[in-house]
């Protein structure tokens, strides 16, 4: 990796975001469940790397990504919820790091029109990731553009989006995400170009609208293989999920591919996957001692035990951190809602002015309304509720109840509380759709019995979402 103290500081005063520190930005697409490749190869080193005092790192959810992968509503809901509980159980300190959705930053759905705008076309013909799917379609005699949507060919704008909206200087990525970065940089170069004189006018500053950004692939953290030695990769389907259960997790770890040597028979450490892994969590004097275990004809069984253990040590106290925290859904909303409020106290005063660049100024804001809203919605009556609680039997409930309190929904007892948080967010993703959405409908089966017409379900459900929304209009930032 470049040393981030070499850069040049003249970087420092660019954009409205100024300050003195290098920005570091990077996002996690949110559809699929953390495994140990993610945690060594980014998520642990993105967390120190937040610690150092010459850094701002902005890491974020990119859940409008997961959209352009992923059509079923329930996963994208249960992925921002584990990807976000993994990063604050490992510790991530979001005082000082800023953690937050991209789908609460409104402001990046807007930054990225007034991109699409000046980016041409035939750049984006060009991106590796669209092209090899109009690949595929010819390699299958189909049209070109055959099962394609706009959102994959646009990817790389909303990319562009996420990055020069907090005018990042370096941006952590693998290797496949490098043109993105690239891309990134020349569509904000056009933006300078373009309105670069303009912005300078609107925000009185000698700069450019925004830092042209770079791609940091580390070369010292190396790739994790996974089970079968190939990368460690979803879609080889040879992960460690990150957070089993240490029983699990040693399961897990048996099923790592070895050579047949027996015990007491010398093994090579070159090419060995279980190595390799031993030493993405070992010191250097631990995988020494593990290099002359291997000379020594250590038996595959116990070598398998003395990694689960080194893991097992790295991971117990998040783990418990992690299961606590998808007990409580609520905390892990309300810790991303305030790291989206303080990412906004950036990006909207910045995207007014380049709005105001490109000549769509506005006095008028959408401002003020919501608490009255709240009220208005609810009416006189009171609001419906979810109801949760513990039975004797030990198992976790919830009801949907109305006003008046008559029952709409009740749910089946479940083993652990954070399952209850999930099937109330699927319920509430439903909303107006509800029993029907996708997949979700399925998830539904056999864990909640519908106890009222259907009609007064969908009420309650759109009831309940708008209350939510104007609660948290009310608390977003104005530009
Ligand atoms: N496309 C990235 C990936 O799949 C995720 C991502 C979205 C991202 N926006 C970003 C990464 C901005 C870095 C910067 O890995």
């Amino acid at each position: 990796m470049e040393r981030l103290d070499s850069l040049n500081c003249a970087f420092c005063s660019t954009g409205s975001t100024m300050t003195n520190k290098i920005r570091t930005l990077t996002g996690i697409t949110t559809s699929g469940t953390p495994h140990l490749g993610n945690y060594v190869g980014a998520i642990r080193p993105a967390i120190e790397a937040s610690r150092r005092e010459d850094v701002e790192s902005f890491y974020f959810l990119a859940d409008y990504h997961a959209l352009i992968k992923c059509e079923d509503p329930a996963r994208i809901a249960r992925s921002r919820l584990e990807i976000a509980a993994t990063w604050l159980a490992l510790g991530l300190d979001t005082d000082r790091a800023f953690f937050y959705r991209q789908s609460d930053i409104t402001e990046i759905p807007e930054l990225t029109w007034l991109l699409t705008c000046v980016t041409s076309k035939g750049l984006l013909n060009r991106s590796h990731a669209y092209k090899a799917a109009v690949d595929r379609n010819v390699a299958d005699n189909e049209d070109d553009d055959a099962g394609i949507t706009a959102g994959l060919f646009m990817y790389p704008v909303l990319m562009a989006a996420d990055i020069l909206i907090f005018n990042a200087h370096r941006v952590p990525v693998g290797r496949d995400q490098i043109q993105h970065i690239e891309m990134a940089r020349d569509i904000g170069q056009r933006f300078n170009h373009l309105y670069g004189d303009a912005y300078r006018a609107v925000a009185r500053t000698e700069a450019d609208p925004f830092v042209l950004p770079e791609a940091v692939t580390d070369d010292n953290v190396a790739t994790l293989p996974g089970l079968d030695g190939r990368k460690m990769s979803k879609s080889y389907n040879n992960t460690i999920p990150l957070w089993l259960s240490a029983k699990d997790l040693k399961k897990a770890i048996l099923g790592i591919v070895t050579d047949s040597r027996a015990p007491g028979e010398a093994k090579e450490t070159e090419g060995s996957n279980l190595f390799a892994i031993y030493q993405a969590f070992a010191s250097p004097a631990e995988s020494a001692a593990m290099r002359h275990a291997f000379a020594d004809g250590i038996a595959w069984g116990e070598a398998k035990q003395k990694l689960f253990e080194r893991i097992d040590a790295e991971l117990a106290e998040p783990r418990d951190k992690y299961n606590a925290l998808m007990g409580k859904p609520d905390e892990i909303e309300d810790r991303l809602l305030a790291g989206a409020k303080k990412a906004r106290e950036r990006s909207a005063p910045f995207v007014a002015a380049l709005r105001e660049s490109v000549g769509l100024s506005s006095r008028v804001t959408a401002a003020g309304h919501a608490p009255k809203r709240v009220q208005a919605l609810s009416g006189n009556a009171a609001p419906p509720q979810w109801k949760r609680y513990r039975e004797k039997d030990g198992l976790f409930y919830f009801k949907l109840v109305d006003g008046e309190g008559a029952l709409l929904l009740q749910s089946q007892g479940f083993g652990r509380p954070d399952e209850v948080g999930l099937v109330i967010a699927e319920l509430m993703l439903m909303g107006g759709h509800f029993p029907h959405v996708g997949a979700a409908t399925l998830a539904m089966e056999g864990r909640v019995e519908i106890c009222a017409e259907t009609e007064a379900v969908r009420n309650a459900l759109v009831t309940l979402a708008e209350i939510e929304k104007e609660k948290r209009a009310a608390k977003e930032v104005q530009p």
